[in-house]
């Protein structure tokens, strides 16, 4: 697919069918991502691909964090609340969770820089993802950047989840209405 093409009708596609995705084409999307620009090479990136089973990771993360925050509740309470939570790791068939790792070998780039770098490679996935006739959307919500998350993927040090990327094959047609504020009004020319 021309770039152009996949640049400017990519969409976030929230709704995806339960069949599976084939590795190679899982594989496609990793090598985009980490092809991405990043300064020094610090290659800043890590993923975790989920499938199957292999989902309920993100789905205890979600559910640790929310029992976290549930503060005095029954554990009736608790165990709908954690359910309704672990399901939301299920609602595509392949979840990849990226996560930046700051290097420390290099103090010329800024932690702000590493971040730049994994979600430029967010986007080469997203893009990729979208060129083999996918459907993917880059998820957060407040648990990403919760401590029982990073304990979850056991990050360490200045690690953080940068956020989910939920794949699978399209089950709702590309969004209609996509618009954006033309660059004309985001933009300032300076010619001398
Ligand atoms: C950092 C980041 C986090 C996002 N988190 C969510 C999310 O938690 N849930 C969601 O539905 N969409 C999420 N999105 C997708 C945006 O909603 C989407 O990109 C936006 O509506 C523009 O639509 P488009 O991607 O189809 O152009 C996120 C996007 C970014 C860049």
């Amino acid at each position: 697919m021309d770039i152009k093409e996949a640049i400017r009708h990519r969409r976030s596609i929230g709704k995806v069918k339960s069949d599976p995705v084939d590795k190679a084409l899982i594989e496609e999307i990793l090598e985009a991502g980490i092809w991405a620009p990043n300064h020094c090479n610090t290659e800043p990136w890590r993923f975790w691909v989920m499938t199957g089973d292999g989902r309920k990771l993100l789905g205890r993360g979600y559910a640790e964090v929310a029992a976290a925050e549930a503060g005095e509740i029954s554990e009736e309470e608790l165990t709908q609340r954690r359910s309704a939570q672990e399901k939301k790791a299920f609602r595509a068939p392949v979840v990849i969770a990226v996560a930046v790792s700051p290097s420390d070998q290099h103090p010329v780039v800024p932690e702000i820089e590493e971040y730049a770098a994994v979600h430029a490679a967010v986007q080469n996935m997203l893009l990729t993802a979208h060129s083999l006739g996918l459907g993917a959307i880059w998820r957060s919500g407040a648990p990403t950047y919760q401590p029982k998350m990073r304990e979850t993927f056991n990050l360490q040090g200045k690690e953080e989840m940068v956020g989910f990327i939920y794949i699978g094959y399209p089950d709702m047609p590309a969004p209609p209405k996509a618009e954006r504020v033309p660059f004309e009004q985001k933009t300032v020319w300076v010619s001398e």
